[in-house]
């Protein structure tokens, strides 16, 4: 879960990492009245899970009330790659005398953890990148050993952070690190970093993703979830437990196995490009041991979609025989009528692998008018693209 900046603003206050003063609003009469409480002069930023917020004119510097009041009106409602800002967050200002780079992240290629650091930080960081990588210090971090003080300092000095601030900078990045290990995060990134007239460091940006994995051991973590921004078919499928992700197409998909799903996709996104460009509607897999009622969840879930006309079931089974799963689908259809909610959209179903053969005869057995059989995943695919483009 990517977290606001706000939030992690409130995360790094907890471990101590020093932020600023200040608050969220979510009208440009909230903003003037918590600006007037900071002080007037405040810095208004557009809060959206996605970088280049200062370039694209979603964070600006308010000389009194009123003047936050104007760049409110302006931010709020602003489109920043696609993300609408429902809210600024406002921060007392702070004299800037350098600005740095630093982040700790999850390093998957290298399976290890990853600490990244700059003292030529700021907006224009991914040209530094770029331009410059010899600018950009990369030290891997042990994760049975995690960053003590030495530690810390190795990352300052490999980064040619300023003598008069590497005390301070090293104090933050122990405290980073203590954050990013207490909340099972996969990225804390400070840009920028700064270093004040008066030698002070202080971070004043705040980018964190939380391990959702991990969430079972931060009950606290709920509160971050931002319910009103969610996708009401995702929450209702997370509710369920089930592993659904929605996507923008026409084909809603089920499958058993992450692996075989993914492939699912791609074999409708390929077929559909033959008939009217449809594409999947979602991914989600049901998982070994799907009974009746998981089954019956994932159509509920997908049906309820609206922008579904047709839906693939492909099943290769393993642990789960296909005989269970067909009668999984023949109960998820009945129970779903008993609730009322009738299902008018049609369903191709693939079943393959263990008990493949007693499966469909099981649903040719049911001879349920939506259902329609094919034997193959390429053939399948195409059928359901072929309904989808047809109920458009
Ligand atoms: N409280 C503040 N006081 C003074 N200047 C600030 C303050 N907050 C931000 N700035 C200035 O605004 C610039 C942009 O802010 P910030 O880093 O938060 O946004 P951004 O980097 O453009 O956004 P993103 O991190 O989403 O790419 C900073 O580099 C800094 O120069
Ligand atoms: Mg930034």
């Amino acid at each position: 879960m990517d977290l606001y900046e706000y939030q992690g603003r409130e995360l790094f206050d907890r471990h101590a990492v020093p932020v600023l003063g200040g608050g969220v609003a979510t009208t440009p009469e909230e903003a003037r009245a918590l600006a007037a409480k900071l002080g007037g002069r405040v810095v208004v930023k557009a809060q959206v899970k996605t970088g280049g917020r200062g370039k694209a004119g979603g964070v600006k510097l308010a000389e009194h009330a009123d003047d936050a009041f104007a760049h409110a009106s302006d931010i709020l409602g602003m489109d920043i790659k696609g993300h609408i800002v429902h809210k600024v967050m406002l921060t007392v200002t702070a004299d800037i005398a350098e600005e740095y780079y630093f982040s700790f992240l999850l390093d998957r290629a290298n399976r290890t953890f990853l600490a990244i650091a700059s003292v030529e930080g700021g907006m224009d960081i991914e040209q530094v990148a770029e331009r410059t990588p010899e600018k950009v210090a990369k030290v891997p971090i042990d994760a049975s050993v995690g960053v003590d003080e030495a530690k810390a300092r190795e990352i300052v000095e490999k980064a040619s952070f300023p003598a008069d601030i590497a005390d301070a900078i090293v104090d933050i990045v122990v405290k980073l690190w203590a954050a990013f290990v207490a909340e099972d995060a996969t990225l804390v990134e400070v840009n920028p970093m700064v270093k004040t007239p008066e030698g002070a460091a202080l971070a004043l940006d705040a980018k964190v993703t939380l391990d959702g994995n991990a969430d079972f051991r931060h009950p606290g973590h709920a509160d971050f979830v931002d319910v009103a921004a969610e996708d009401p078919l995702e929450r209702a499928a997370k509710e369920k437990d089930l592993n659904y992700v929605k996507l923008d197409g026409e084909v809603g998909i089920i499958g058993n196995g992450a692996g075989l799903v993914m492939s699912t996709l791609d074999v409708v996104a390929y077929a559909g490009e033959r008939h009217g460009d449809v594409k999947p509607a979602n991914f989600l897999d049901i998982g070994g041991g799907a009974s009746a009622e998981v089954m019956a969840n994932g159509l509920e879930i997908i049906l309820g979609d609206p922008s579904v006309r047709s839906v693939f079931v492909n099943v290769f089974g393993g642990i789960t025989a296909c005989d269970e799963v067909a009668n999984g689908i023949v109960q998820a259809l009945a129970l779903l009528h008993e609730k009322g909610e009738e299902v008018t959209k049609p369903l191709v179903v693939r079943l393959d692998g263990n008990n493949a053969e007693l499966g469909r005869q099981i649903l040719t057995g049911a001879n349920h008018p939506l259902i329609e059989q094919v034997d193959t995943m390429d053939g399948a695919a195409e059928r359901a693209a072929e309904l989808a483009a047809a109920a458009k």
